[in-house]
């Protein structure tokens, strides 16, 4: 099969609430996710502008398997372009982050400058009179690939098509809203990364932020210590397409209550040591107190308590991917906050007092997963639709995300 042959292929009905493990591991889907999803019509997350503040400034990241280049000229726009050689392919930015004036590929030396543009190319007239470049080599016709660049708020999205829909048409107004409550325009102050491998496809980190279903069960400190749990007041909301979501949620206080003897990660004997690790104040207007928004397709943004942080989603095969941390508070904090922030920041990450729960449990749905790419896995909690809920007891968030994306595939639904 080739990633055309994958195009053609169907979900297997009832198409409502299944979705086919193949998913999770064919080579050919994620051949073709990489041009339809991450190179199509999307923005994808690529940074924050307060990681590229100076004139020459630069952060290498990803948008699915393709490097990219995201840099600040003197003028303080930001571009972003393909990590790609147009000599003979080399991926010319060899580190993460840094300062330059150009980049310059290690291969024959060409060089391209902060917006791409090829600027050098060495023996192009030849050396004593021999060899060189033809006459009608023109360095306008071999920039790297330029991509679409939105800067909303501070947060830079990049595209490779250009002819992709404004930021906040893409998003739709309801999460659009979502997204301006932390990213309000207020200048942000970057905390640090955090970077995790996950032994499993991209799309489960998706599912896993789009099920509020399994933070009540799986997470014995979400539970134990109120954060978000099935019995405190909490929507999930989508966007019209199904394409992004939020859970919302506000922290109750730990007690006993109806739906609590299901959860068998409640521990009622359990307390904190040190109680300043929840110590959360209010700093938003309304009274939420997390709300994890899922952007299609690379981007969570996490707001638990005063904990702030973008999750980057960087696909490393059909059965791999890297998820990218970035913490972040504001420029006016003060230095409690910032403390605050950092202390809260230990519930996320790789080793997270939460989120470690998830990355070993996506570990195993990979493995489960794997061997059986016939069978279909069932997303029916709340229904078979894809609407908005005021509960959490829910799969809709998910089954709007593969509607979504079954779309953008082109895979046709049965009996849908
Ligand atoms: S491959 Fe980059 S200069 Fe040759
Ligand atoms: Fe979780």
């Amino acid at each position: 099969m080739s990633a055309m042959d994958a195009a053609k292929r169907s979900w297997p009905a009832p198409s409502a609430g299944r979705v086919p493990l193949w998913v999770y591991s064919d080579p050919d889907v994620y051949a073709l996710e990489q041009e339809r999803v991450f190179a199509g019509p999307t923005w994808n997350y690529v940074g924050l502008e307060v990681e590229i503040p100076n004139p020459g400034d630069y952060r290498r990241t990803f948008i699915g398997e393709k490097s990219v280049v995201v840099t600040r000229t003197k003028d303080g726009a930001v571009h972003c372009f393909l990590n790609k050689c147009t000599h003979r392919g080399v991926e010319f930015c060899r580190t993460d982050c840094g300062n330059a004036r150009n980049f310059m590929c290690p291969y024959h030396q060409w060089v391209f400058d902060l917006k791409g543009n090829l600027i050098g190319v060495p023996f192009r007239k030849g050396v004593k009179g021999q060899g060189g470049m033809p006459e009608d080599f023109d360095f306008k016709d071999h920039p790297a690939r330029p991509l679409k660049v939105e800067v909303v708020n501070g947060v830079i999205f990049a595209s490779f098509d250009h002819d992709v829909p404004p930021f906040k048409d893409y998003l739709g107004e309801s999460m659009y809203h979502y997204f301006t409550r932390v990213f309000d325009g207020r200048g942000l102050r970057l905390l640090g990364h955090e970077r995790q491998d996950i032994p499993c496809n991209w799309k489960l980190m998706q599912e896993n932020i789009k099920d509020p279903y399994h933070a009540s069960l799986l997470h014995v400190f979400l539970v134990t210590f109120g954060l978000f749990r099935a019995d405190q007041k909490s929507e999930v909301k989508l966007d019209p397409s199904g394409a992004h979501a939020v859970l919302v949620s506000r922290k109750g206080e730990q007690k006993a209550g109806e739906g609590l003897e299901e959860m068998a990660s409640f521990k009622a004997d359990y307390a904190l040591k040190d109680p300043r690790l929840l110590d959360p104040v209010k700093e938003f207007p309304d009274a939420n107190t997390v709300i994890m928004q899922t952007i299609f397709p690379n981007l969570i943004v996490q707001q638990q308590s005063n904990t702030l942080a973008t999750r980057q989603i960087i696909p490393k095969g059909p059965n791999n991917f890297e998820l990218y941390w970035t913490f972040f508070g504001y420029e006016n904090d003060d230095e409690a906050m910032v403390t605050r922030r950092l202390r809260q920041a230990n519930l996320m990450g790789p080793a997270g007092l939460v989120s470690v729960d998830d990355g070993e449990v996506l570990e195993f749905t990979q493995n489960g997963a794997r061997p059986h790419p016939g069978d279909l896995a069932v997303m029916e909690m709340g229904g078979h639709d894809h609407a908005d809920t005021d509960h959490m007891v829910t799969e809709a968030a998910i089954r709007g995300f593969y509607e979504h994306y079954a779309r953008v595939m082109g895979f046709k639904r049965e009996g849908a």
